[in-house]
């Protein structure tokens, strides 16, 4: 067994291989919250446990997303404004009235609404699959359902849909040599993707309809219309949000199933228990690896000092395996219950806006999946993303009786 000091909680080499349970479970019993170094930066404090994430999530006065932003890396000096223009890096006051602007389109009540176009979207991606008898779950299955989905809300022409793709992958994957090749190519993406955001937006203005975008044109802020900017901001932040997490989810959630057939029987059988199969899977895959908090002022985290600015890291997958909190934490189960997994966040102010879009979503796509194409199997080796931010599989080869 390595020194504990030889852990490294930080490389996204670590996290391409495998997510690294045995390495999560070791410092949540030994070093709950962990000192690491990091190659262009100061360290961090890494937080495994349950609790903490959630209190520190709750905590948004002490523990701050706009000091620095929320990612684990720190942001270059000129590009600040920028990310503080996500209402992801806000804090109260500022955030409120952010999300106040787009909280109205994400609410239970209107997401059930979309039910039925996102249970045609999943047919007819299925359809399109089915008769092939093999593929790559992700391009073909996983990937198609969010992205469908956001750009309908967003109002991005269906033809246009794969451009946002390819956008939000060069935005994410910038560790992954696959998908970026450098800093600089994510912020062409970036660039690309305002300057299509502003096309969208001047067509809206002469033409409203009731998507995000028309309710995003009309949203002020203290009386101000959103700038250009800020319009632009809200694009990439949806678009970003909305796909790369419920696809990873939904990938992540196949290859349990994939691995765990008994579990999968389980499901076909008692379909009533998709709403707690879908909680697992969440728990389960855990899309979302980390986020930062930055100190605002010099504080205690279970008796370690943490002195104001220090960077503080959540590791999401590991507050979802705590045993403090989870029975049997390390077994899949499609029937847990409770399961009060922090996928979507820890609680407070910043909890996943898509949340209920997503859930829904993913609830339809089993559904269709367990019904349609009731024995996928692995047809060759995942590939994975490597990232320190984003659980993500990048392709995934499958076969199936042809249907
Ligand atoms: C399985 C799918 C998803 C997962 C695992 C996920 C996870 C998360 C997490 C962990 C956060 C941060 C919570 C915090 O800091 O406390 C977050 C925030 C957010 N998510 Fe999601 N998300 C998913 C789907 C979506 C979807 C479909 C959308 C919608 C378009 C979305 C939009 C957002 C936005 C806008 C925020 C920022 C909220 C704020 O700062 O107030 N997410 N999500």
């Amino acid at each position: 067994m390595p020194k504990l000091a030889d852990i490294d909680i930080y490389s996204p080499d670590t996290f391409q291989r495998e997510m690294p349970h045995a390495m999560f479970a070791r410092l949540r019993r030994e070093a709950p919250v962990y000192r690491q170094e990091e190659p262009h930066g100061d360290g961090f404090w890494a937080l495994t446990r349950y609790d903490d994430v959630v209190a520190l999530s709750q905590d948004s006065a002490t523990f701050s997303s706009e000091r620095m932003g929320t990612q684990i890396d720190d942001p270059p000096a000129d590009a600040m404004a920028m990310i503080r223009m996500l209402m992801l890096n806000m804090d109260a006051p500022r955030h409120t009235a952010y999300r106040k602007i787009v909280a109205t389109g994400f609410t239970p009540a209107i997401v059930r609404t979309l039910e039925p176009r996102i249970r045609g979207a999943a047919r007819q991606i299925i359809d399109a699959v089915a008769p092939l008898g093999r593929c790559d779950f992700v391009s073909g299955v996983a990937a198609e359902l969010p992205l469908q989905v956001i750009a309908e809300m967003l109002g991005v022409p269906h033809e246009d849909r794969h451009r946002v793709f390819d956008w939000s992958n060069r935005l994410i994957g910038f560790d992954d040599p696959e998908f970026s090749t450098s800093i600089e190519d994510g912020q062409r993406a970036a660039a690309e993707m305002f300057a299509y955001a502003q096309g969208l937006a001047s067509e809206r203005k002469q033409r409203p309809r009731d998507d995000v975008i028309s309710v995003l044109m009309r949203a002020e802020v203290d009386g101000q219309a959103l700038s250009e900017a800020e319009f632009d901001a809200f694009f990439i932040l949806l678009s970003v949000a909305g796909n790369e997490t419920t696809r990873n989810l939904i990938s992540g959630g196949m290859l349990a199933l994939i691995e765990h057939p008994g579990e999968r029987r389980r499901l076909i059988a008692e379909p009533s228990l998709i709403r707690t199969g879908v909680e697992e899977m969440l728990r389960w895959v855990t899309p979302v690896i980390t986020f930062r908090r930055t100190a605002t002022r010099n504080t205690e985290i279970r008796g370690q000092r943490i002195a104001e600015g220090d960077k503080i890291v959540m590791f999401y997958p590991s507050a979802n395996r705590d045993e403090g909190i989870f029975e049997h934490a390390s077994r899949f189960d499609v029937g847990r219950d409770p399961n009060p997994h922090v996928a979507f966040g820890g609680g407070g102010r910043h909890f996943c806006l898509g949340a209920s879009l997503a859930r829904l979503e993913i609830r339809i796509m089993f559904e269709e999946l367990l019904r349609r194409l009731p024995d996928i199997e692995l047809d060759g080796e995942p590939r994975r993303l490597r990232s320190n931010f984003i659980n993500g599989i990048k392709s995934l080869p499958v076969r199936f009786t042809p249907a």
